[in-house]
């Protein structure tokens, strides 16, 4: 049995006053509420007082990107063992939105997979196809393509430490949300390609997450889909209410 992981992605929102006060708000809705993960994962600035208003609860947190080399002149960037020593346990890698605005390349991604791993970090890598790939029917090469790309050269042992989030481009921010049927189909298309890259058992015990659009009311149905072991949530991760139903949903 996989268990559930509920990760939050803020992207660019709240101010690190903000986030001590919806930090200590959302510890109270996720109290005690320990059959699934729970991951906040915030703006750099916001770190120090999200690791600090999370300290003795259930909630951990993640960074949104990390930069490749361990240090050096690469101005604005930050490392893997920056986060690290501000008691970050998570990082996502590769989401659709550093693709589009930010240049993001399947390389590159696979370059900050392999140093956020080697320091110790979980990565939440993600992947998914565009509307336009949906729509010409190759989705499942997409999805296979960047799966095998991002995890190039990585061991079995590595593959414990990454959970993959299945982002639908098209539903992410749109209140599109791919059916349960669909987020379960590309799921198991992500797990089959970990079985080919590594074996049936890595991919069995891989966290494969669905993102895009998840809600207080759609988070149930979604969840209970076999290949869904949990969600990245934007918008809805704002919100502790809401996102206190999608933990709830989790368990
Ligand atoms: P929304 O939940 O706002 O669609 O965002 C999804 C997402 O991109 C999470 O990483």
């Amino acid at each position: 049995m996989r268990k559930k992981v509920i990760a939050g992605n803020w992207k660019m929102n709240k101010t690190p006053a903000e986030t001590t006060v919806f930090i200590n708000e959302l510890s109270k809705v996720t109290a005690g509420k320990n059959n699934c993960d729970i991951i906040a994962c915030v703006p750099f600035v916001d770190i120090q007082n999200a690791v600090a208003a999370a300290k003795g609860t259930n909630i951990k947190i993640g960074a949104q990107n990390v930069h490749f080399e361990k240090s050096g002149a690469f101005t604005g960037e930050i490392s893997a063992d920056m986060l690290l020593d501000l008691g970050v346990e998570y990082v996502i890698i590769g989401h659709s939105e550093r693709r589009q605005y930010f240049g993001e390349t399947d390389d590159t991604v696979n370059l900050r997979v392999k140093a956020a791993l080697s320091a110790g970090l979980i990565v939440i890598l993600c992947i998914g196809e565009l509307l336009a790939q949906r729509e010409d029917g190759i989705t499942s090469e997409i999805l296979s393509m960047q799966t095998k790309k991002a995890l190039k050269g990585l061991t079995k042992d590595q593959m414990k430490n990454v959970i993959i989030a299945y982002e639908p481009v098209w539903a992410i921010g749109t209140g599109k949300t791919a059916t349960a049927e669909q987020a379960n189909e590309a799921c198991l298309i992500v797990r089959d390609a970990v079985a080919e890259i590594f074996d049936k058992e890595t991919a069995e015990n891989t966290i494969i997450q669905y993102g895009g659009s998840m809600n207080a009311k759609n988070a149930a149905e979604l969840l209970a889909m076999e290949n869904v072991d949990g969600g990245l949530i934007g918008g809805a991760s704002l919100k502790s209410a809401d996102f206190g139903i999608i933990v709830d949903a989790a368990q």
